[in-house]
Parts: C-alpha cells; structure tokens; sequence
C-alpha cells in the first residue's frame, strides 16, 4: 500500500495525523485534498470517493486526476454509486457534467482494486494507531462501512465531516447537500457512537473566498492556477445566488481536523430527519438539551476565516 509522495513534503509522519479523506469530486473537495496533501500536519493514508456532486464514476475519475495533478501517490479506492435507499440527488448545476468543470483531466488514470468499503476497513483494522476520518460528501461509505464491520468503530479517533446545518440548508430550506443526498446513511454515522465533528454550513458560509483571493490563487504556482481554475468554475453558481464570495466547504473540515482554533465547536444533540416532507435530510441540531437526548457531536458554529485562508494559500504553495 503506497503512502503519500509530495515532492519537499516532509518524510516525518511520526506528528502527522493519519487520516482518510472520503469524498465526491466536487470542486471543494478538490480543494480539500490541495489543502489536506500540502499543509503538512495530515498524513493521508488514502482516499475513497463516493456519487454526490456527481456520479460515482466521475468522483472516481476526478479524484485521481486531482491527485495525479498535485503529484500525491496515495491508495484511491472507488465506493458506492447510489445512496443508501434513495435515487441519486447530484449538484451537476454547482459541479458541472463531470462534477469537476474546469479541471484538466490527465489521461490513463489507474486506481487501486479494492471498494472503498473495503480499504477502510482493512485499513482501519491494520492500523497500529486510530485514524480519523474526514468524510466530505454523502455519508453513504460511512454508514456501510459502520453497518458491515462495528468492529473498526474502536479504531477510529472521530470522524470531522462535512455536512449537516442548525440554521438555512443550501438544497432546501432543512437540508445541507451531503445529508439530504443521504440521510438514511447520515442517521447512521450519527447514531454510531464515533466522536464527531460537523463542519457545517454555519460555519462553511463563514469562510467565504473572495475573487481577489483567487487571484492570489492564481499567482501561487502550477497547483495554485489549477485551484483559480476550479474557483472560476466553481464561483459562478455562487454568484449566481447572490453570494458575493464562494465557500470552499469542504477544505474547511479539513483545515479543522489538524487546527482545531479554524472553527468554534458546541458539543450538541444531532439528530437527522429523515421523513419530512419538507425536512428530510435535516440536521436537527439541539444545542441546549431541550429534547433530553444524549449529545452526540461538536458542531461547528463559527470561524477564523483569515486563520483559515492562510491555511489554505500556505497549503497550497507547498505543492
Ligand atoms: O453542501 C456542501 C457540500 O455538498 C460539499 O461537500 C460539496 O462538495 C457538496 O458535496
Ligand atoms: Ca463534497
């Protein structure tokens, strides 16, 4: 099993965080793997895709040819195409047709042939040390992975995931996209016991990117021009929303699993609606008890914006 090659990244991964990043290519999960291969402190012990943003074949694809362009040599294991019970819901007006418009894909991509399922838990299993999991689309390899083997939930450290909101959803008025994408699967990793850490569009929205900074973007290097290019692209349904910056949601539960001082966290109650007709996918968050239930997450509830952005431009002029 190969492990990350960054051309001046350092060898030493003795204080590196080991992680897996599970995720749906997607213009800010590309971003988020430019940030969690360059800021140095995450040891990316591989990496799993899942259909959200785009159909599972193309999240494959997409992030091999993320990872072929910022030269990181990491596993990448391909995992479910549909939710857990529903149809595929994509972002293809947000992504593009092939969830990463914008992107030079290099030809003659070759992944790994393990599920996504089964490299975590063979992963997981193998692992002298807990790994922490850093889900940024639909939860659906999560839940699966949770429903085939409980055992690997002792060999997880917390799972910091994208996703779920306690105020306005972006797919409705309830819902964040990777929970109504799969809020069956989303129900399950909350209930699961595992510590976690939702990075949330309460805090996502906070962390804006403005077109100035892209051009700074821009100027940074190959990588960096890569990065503007996905902005260009990826900015435009933004705008079109009236939004005057662009959220790069994903990088920021990233950024939040090796510096905890990126987000403010409340430990709350987080429950998943899963019924609603109005409300399927919501996450009902319970910041004072009022419903008695046991808390079951930290969520993030504000953000160092600046802290985080330096984060991201440092990360990727690493590359
Ligand atoms: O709601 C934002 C989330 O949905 C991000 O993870 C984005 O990539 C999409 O998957
Ligand atoms: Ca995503």
């Amino acid at each position: 099993m190969s492990v990350n090659r960054i051309v001046g990244a350092s060898s030493d991964t003795a204080t590196k965080i080991p992680v897996i990043i599970d995720c749906d290519p997607g213009h800010d999960d590309a971003i988020a793997l430019m940030l969690a291969f360059g800021c140095g402190r995450l040891d990316v012990l591989g990496v799993t895709t899942v259909a959200g943003n785009t159909v599972g074949e193309n999240a494959y694809r997409n992030a091999l040819a993320v990872l072929s362009l910022i030269g990181a040599d990491v596993p990448v294991a391909r995992g479910a195409d549909a939710p857990i019970l529903r149809p595929l819901y994509t972002s293809r007006d947000v992504h593009g047709e092939s969830g990463l418009d914008g992107l030079p894909v290099p030809p003659g991509l070759k992944g790994g042939g393990l599920t996504a399922v089964e490299f975590l838990s063979e992963t997981l299993r193998s692992s002298v040390t807990k790994i922490t999991l850093v889900p940024t689309g639909p939860l659906t390899n999560i839940a699966i992975l949770f429903l085939a083997f409980p055992d690997v939930k002792e060999k997880i450290e917390r799972v910091v995931l994208m996703g779920g909101v306690a105020g306005q959803g972006n797919v409705t008025p309830s819902a964040e996209f990777n929970i109504f994408a799969d809020p069956e699967a989303a129900r399950i990793v909350f209930h699961s016991g595992v510590p976690i850490t939702m990075i949330g569009l309460d805090a996502t929205h906070k962390a804006l990117v403005y077109p100035n900074e892209v051009e700074e973007m821009r100027r940074i290097g190959r990588v960096g021009a890569v990065a503007a290019g996905l902005m260009d692209f990826y900015s435009r349904a933004y705008k079109a929303r009236g939004f005057e910056g662009t959220p790069i949601h994903d990088a920021l539960a990233v950024a939040a699993v090796f510096d905890e001082g990126v987000v403010k966290t409340q430990y709350a109650r987080v429950d998943i609606e899963t019924r609603g007709e109005f409300t399927a996918g919501r996450t009902v968050v319970d910041f004072r008890g009022a419903a008695g239930r046991e808390p079951n997450a930290r969520v993030a509830v504000d953000v160092d914006r600046d802290r985080f952005m330096h984060l991201l431009m440092t990360a990727i002029s690493a590359l």
